[in-house]
């Protein structure tokens, strides 16, 4: 099994590439030439063909990419509000990032794809603001794993985001959505 961390996890679950890559280009035929923040770039696969002014990010500096941060720093510290669309594809719950756009009320889309593979304890924040006192109060987190679109859909809402649109299923999130 490819475990998040490892090194056979690297870039994005094969199946799914292609509408991983729908998504992007869709988001941006909506301007004659966006301008992305690619904060988990890696190999760039993703934004490969596709038209736009990509700014790439990635932790490891192997990828040669515009920044090499931890991309919860980068959207703290850079002006997040150039990009037209910032893209967040991460290995697990992207609510870390998220929580800086909304504190910072960035304006714009965004992408989010990720998945959650194997049944382990939930994010932290999307369960807290989905199960509130219930979860807080529960000692076995895992009982909370099962339901990520559900939380993520609620949190996204919550939060004010709109024109969400991808897939939902139990174990995997593709999405945009625009705030
Ligand atoms: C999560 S996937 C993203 C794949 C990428 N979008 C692509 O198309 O190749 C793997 C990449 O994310 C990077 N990464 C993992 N955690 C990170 C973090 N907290 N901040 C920035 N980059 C991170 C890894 O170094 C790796 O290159």
């Amino acid at each position: 099994m490819i475990r998040p961390g490892s090194n056979k996890a690297t870039n994005n679950d094969a199946l799914y590439i292609r509408f991983k890559k729908n998504i992007r280009g869709k988001c941006a035929a909506k301007f004659t030439c966006a301008r992305v923040l690619s904060c988990l770039h890696g190999e760039g696969l993703l934004w490969r063909g596709i038209t736009a002014k990509v700014t790439s990010n990635d932790a490891d500096l192997k990828w040669s990419c515009d920044y090499v941060k931890n991309y919860v720093s980068l959207l703290n510290e850079i002006n997040i509000h150039l990009y037209d669309i910032i893209d967040i594809d991460t290995w697990g719950s992207p609510a870390k990032g998220l929580e800086v756009l909304f504190k910072r009320k960035y304006k714009g889309i965004v992408i989010c794809t990720f998945c959650n593979p194997v049944p382990i304890n939930p994010c932290k924040i999307l369960a807290e603001s989905y199960y509130g006192a219930l979860y807080t109060k529960c000692k076995r987190k895992s009982v909370f794993g099962r339901d990520i679109s559900n939380m993520f859909l609620d949190y996204l809402n919550k939060n004010g985001a709109f024109n969400i649109e991808g897939l939902f299923a139990k174990q995997k999130i593709y999405c945009k959505f625009e705030l």
